[in-house]
């Protein structure tokens, strides 16, 4: 069998049972980094960036498809608020780590975060994402006061956290505050990998405790990895996905690693555009119904990133919609684009992005396929 059809095989598994063995998946990621020195089947004309092997075509197509079943052409957007970058923490890979002296620290106060939600929502958006860095400023009445301000002014809005490892109560609170959604991506499941990537008090056994906690009380709750991050390897990428499949997220954020000058990982090179590629649209057959971001890192290593990732299967973009003068200060990796842009000028080029890739902007909560929520 030649790699094509073994290609063809392969993705024919995935996409009727939604499931691989390890060799399997290993054999398919072989191909498509063997088959990847030249890229010349044209998979969308408006973007002449949209070029991949025939292997590549054929993963893609699937991912397409069986993502179309579940949620047809439309893209969710998400208004992301990034509310603080102070943080307690000291993760080797991330700009905003506690012994960057360098950042330029922030918070945005009640106000603030309010005023960018009545912006989004004039601009259509029905779902906010406020995320920062660990800080303990936030405290959880804070939290669940800003929470159910939003709440109460957007009834109609989902309200997703993104502020890290927090304990069970506190999440139950946020939930009794009005918080839907929650996102904490695992960053890697193998214990080893996650010790070299994070400072010796964070775990990720207590990370896992985080999500299972989570998803207990009833959030969509949002996992995920960098990919190429700083001594991943294939092995640590299949125990992701084996975790993400046994652990059935709602959504699943991966975006490549992207080196941050002030970090000690300054010097070690990025994940690749294609690697997450394959990876989005692998992810899209194995967990057929999850919301899976085009991630504004993805949109950083390749100007047509984010179109690419909804042509692997992505379908969901968070566009920034932090107040101007802080954009360019939550800088988690080196050249993130969109900082100097307004809310207004995002949400058109957004817009006109996802209309190239063939896809359609929906301006509505966007929740996750099948999810009840009838009890909010
Ligand atoms: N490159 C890419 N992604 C990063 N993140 C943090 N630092 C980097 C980096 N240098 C990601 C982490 C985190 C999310 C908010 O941003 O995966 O969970």
């Amino acid at each position: 069998m030649n790699r094509i059809e073994r290609t063809q095989e392969l993705v024919g598994i995935l996409e009727r049972e939604h499931a691989l063995s390890d060799e399997a998946l290993s054999d398919l990621l072989d191909i498509l980094e063997e088959t990847g020195a030249e890229r010349t089947v044209q998979i969308r004309d408006a973007i002449p960036a949209a070029v991949c092997t025939p292997e590549e075509a054929v993963l893609y197509a699937a991912a397409r498809k069986v993502r179309e079943q579940y949620y047809g052409k439309d893209v969710y957007l998400r208004g992301l608020i990034e509310f603080t970058n102070y943080c307690r923490n000291d993760c080797r890979y991330c700009g905003i780590r506690r012994s960057n002296t360098k950042a330029e620290r922030y918070r945005l106060s009640d106000e603030q975060i309010l005023r960018c939600c009545g912006q989004g929502y004039a601009l259509g958006f029905r779902t906010f994402v406020l995320q920062g860095g660990e800080d303990m400023y936030y405290t959880d009445e804070r939290i669940c006061g800003i929470v159910r301000a939003i709440r109460e002014r957007y009834p109609d809005c989902a309200i997703t956290l993104s502020i890290g490892e927090k304990s069970r109560e506190s999440y139950l609170a946020y939930r009794e505050a009005g918080a839907d959604r929650y996102l904490l991506r695992q960053e890697t499941s193998n214990p080893e990998h996650y010790r070299y990537l994070h400072p010796a008090q964070l775990s990720i056994e207590n990370r896992k405790r985080c999500l299972s906690d989570l998803k207990e009380i009833g959030y969509q709750v949002g996992c995920g990895i960098m990919v190429g991050s700083p001594g991943q390897t294939r092995e640590h990428i299949i125990e992701d996905l084996r975790y993400m499949q046994d652990f059935g997220p709602h959504m699943i954020g991966i975006g490549p690693f992207i080196p941050h000058k002030d970090t000690p990982f300054a010097d070690e090179k990025a994940g690749s555009l294609y690697d997450t590629l394959h990876l989005l649209a692998i992810i899209r057959l194995m967990l057929p119904g999850v919301l899976l971001p085009a991630t504004t890192a993805l949109g950083t290593i390749h100007p047509a990133g984010r179109e690419l990732g909804l042509l692997a299967g992505a379908n969901v973009i968070m566009p920034n919609i932090s107040p101007g003068d802080v954009r360019g200060k939550y800088l988690l990796y080196d050249g993130k684009i969109c900082t100097d842009d307004e809310a207004a000028a995002c949400g058109r080029c957004i817009d006109l992005r996802i209309r190239k890739a063939g896809y359609i902007t929906a301006m509505s909560r966007g929740d996750c396929a099948g999810f009840d929520t009838a009890h909010k």
